[in-house]
């Protein structure tokens, strides 16, 4: 048996919020009170509930908090849901995305099929906080991400959710409606966009092999006209001598692909480099002959989370039609002890025509990305970002909550940096320079696939780069945040991460590819 997931519609519109017909309207309260007039009017057509809330010590205003009271005709929807925003003046695009989660998250537990949201109407020139486009967007978002489930193989998934929640975000003011459609716009692409990395994801190895996986990018491009794919198969990595990709892959009975989106914006001479994001996609690390310990091993079906946030990315990219071309390659392999698996020892030569001397066949993902950050030189990417559940190191290094960002660019790690801020997706810098690229060398080859035990995430990257050579690289290690989905309690499993945040820096990156 298998569900469909929910669907979720987000849209705004201008409208009095005390008339407003919904099964759940969220009203925005800072620690000081309401937002704005219009929700302090629903509060006291209520007949301020806030202020009992207050006095009795239930609810004040602070984020990640709320308190639901029922309406009893006093206003046109039939519950309303108070959702702390925390002190005014530190308002931010997390604090609305969070928000919003919070609201659309109680939705989909309370079966409400119509949710209104009067969060935030902030106008942004004054201070530092968002402007309404801005808080548009990232409220969608914040939607999209509370209301997920992942419920595809549950029985009774139908009976604990609404199959559909339809959202709307509301302004009272005309003259601001625009500026908060605009964003929901791109919110709501996004925002669906992380949702589909998240399914994907979280859907197990039986279901998602590299054939599988290079048949969903090729259904999804055929649904944007902007957006191509291509897949290199296994005869065709062969001739192209993809010994990275080819090598982790040969130890399994589902063979390994190389997808290849390519979104070229209309008009875009043909002179103008690509911006090139290359996603890991293992779509079961067992460590191969050199076997992963037992326990855990089920989290090893997310290890696929960087290529499918590429593809998700370059699907949101392709709607958003950005000024600058963009590949996105997706390197898809399944790692498998057998008769034929590559073993330690082993001597590899890759796309690159670098060797690599095998020490661990767990670290296979440097292998396959290797091959793919080459081939994104080839097809003449200056610009190239790789986003991969590397290295347990990077996990144990930053923890769950932040993915980290190595390069050789400064300028391109604060662009990502940036996107970051806007995204609320936290990256911490760390290095990969010589030292790290020193230890990864080999006494018979050029290249070993592992260092010493100590600084995993970096000398993993040190690897990397040497295979990014001339142009402008960066690395994100997703090992933390992308297989565990940190602490989300509502929706387990995969977050999604890295899709906002790639899209949001394609978008930012118009002038400079
Ligand atoms: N996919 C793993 C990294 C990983 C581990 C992600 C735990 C999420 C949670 C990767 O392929 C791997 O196994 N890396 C090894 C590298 C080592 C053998 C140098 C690791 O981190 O232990
Ligand atoms: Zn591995
Ligand atoms: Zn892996």
């Amino acid at each position: 048996m298998k569900n469909r997931i929910i669907d979720i519609q987000v849209a705004a519109r201008q409208a009095e919020p005390t008339t407003v017909k919904a099964d759940l309207l969220a009203v925005g309260v800072f620690e000081d009170g309401p937002c704005c007039q219009a929700s302090q009017a629903v509060n006291t057509q209520l007949g301020d509930p806030l202020g009992s809330l207050k006095q009795l010590g239930d609810f004040e205003g602070k984020v990640q908090t709320s308190a639901m009271v029922y309406a009893d005709g006093k206003v046109a929807a039939v519950r309303v849901l108070f959702v702390g925003l925390g002190p005014r003046e530190k308002c931010d695009p997390q604090t609305l995305f969070k928000a919003a989660a919070l609201a659309a998250s109680k939705a989909v537990d309370l079966k409400a099929k119509t949710l209104g949201l009067l969060l935030y109407c902030g106008q942004g020139d004054k201070d530092a906080t968002p402007g309404l486009e801005q808080a548009g967007q990232v409220m969608a978002e914040g939607v999209f991400f509370g209301a997920y489930r992942y419920d595809e193989y549950l029985e009774q998934a139908a009976e604990k959710r609404p199959a559909k929640l339809t959202a709307t975000l509301l302004t009272a003011q005309e003259k601001t409606a625009a500026a908060l459609k605009k964003g929901v716009a791109v919110g709501a692409i996004t925002g669906a966009a992380q949702n589909y990395a998240r399914t994907l994801t979280n859907r197990p190895a039986n279901m998602i092999t590299p054939a599988s996986l290079a048949a969903e990018a090729r259904k999804l491009a055929a649904s944007v006209p902007s957006l191509q794919c291509s897949v290199l198969e296994p005869t065709q990595l062969k001739t192209q001598k993809m010994g990275g990709i080819l090598a982790v892959g040969q130890g399994s009975a589902n063979t390994p692909r190389l997808i290849v989106l390519r979104c070229k914006p209309a008009g875009a001479s043909p002179k103008t480099p690509a911006i090139g994001l290359v996603g890991k996609a293992i779509t079961f690390d067992s460590g191969g002959i050199s076997l992963k310990p037992g326990q855990g091993m089920q989290d090893m079906k997310f290890d696929k989370s960087g290529g499918i946030a590429v593809l998700a990315a370059m699907w949101a990219i392709a709607n958003l039609k950005p000024k600058v071309p963009v590949i996105g390659l997706i390197p898809a392999a399944e790692n498998m002890p057998g008769g034929t698996s590559y073993r330690p020892g082993d001597i590899i030569t890759t796309y690159s025509g670098k060797t690599v001397e095998i020490q661990n066949t767990d670290a296979e993902g440097r292998l396959i990305l290797c091959d793919a950050l080459a081939y994104a030189r080839r097809l003449g990417c200056q610009t190239i970002v790789d986003i991969a559940t590397l290295t347990g190191a990077c996990a144990v290094a930053l923890g769950r909550k932040r993915a980290g960002l190595m390069g050789n660019d400064q300028t391109l790690i604060d662009r990502l940096k940036t996107a970051s801020a806007q995204t609320g997706e936290r990256l911490w810098h760390l290095p990969c320079d010589d030292e790290f690229v020193e230890e990864m060398k080999s006494k018979i080859a050029d290249l070993k696939n592992v260092g010493d035990k100590w600084g995993g995430a970096c000398t993993a990257a040190a690897f990397l780069s040497q295979f990014a050579q001339g142009a402008k690289w960066a690395h994100i290690d997703i090992a933390g945040v992308g297989v565990w989905g940190a602490d989300e309690k509502d929706a387990p499993g995969s977050i999604g991460f890295g899709v906002r945040l790639l899209t949001a820096f394609v978008a930012a990156s118009t002038q400079k590819p």
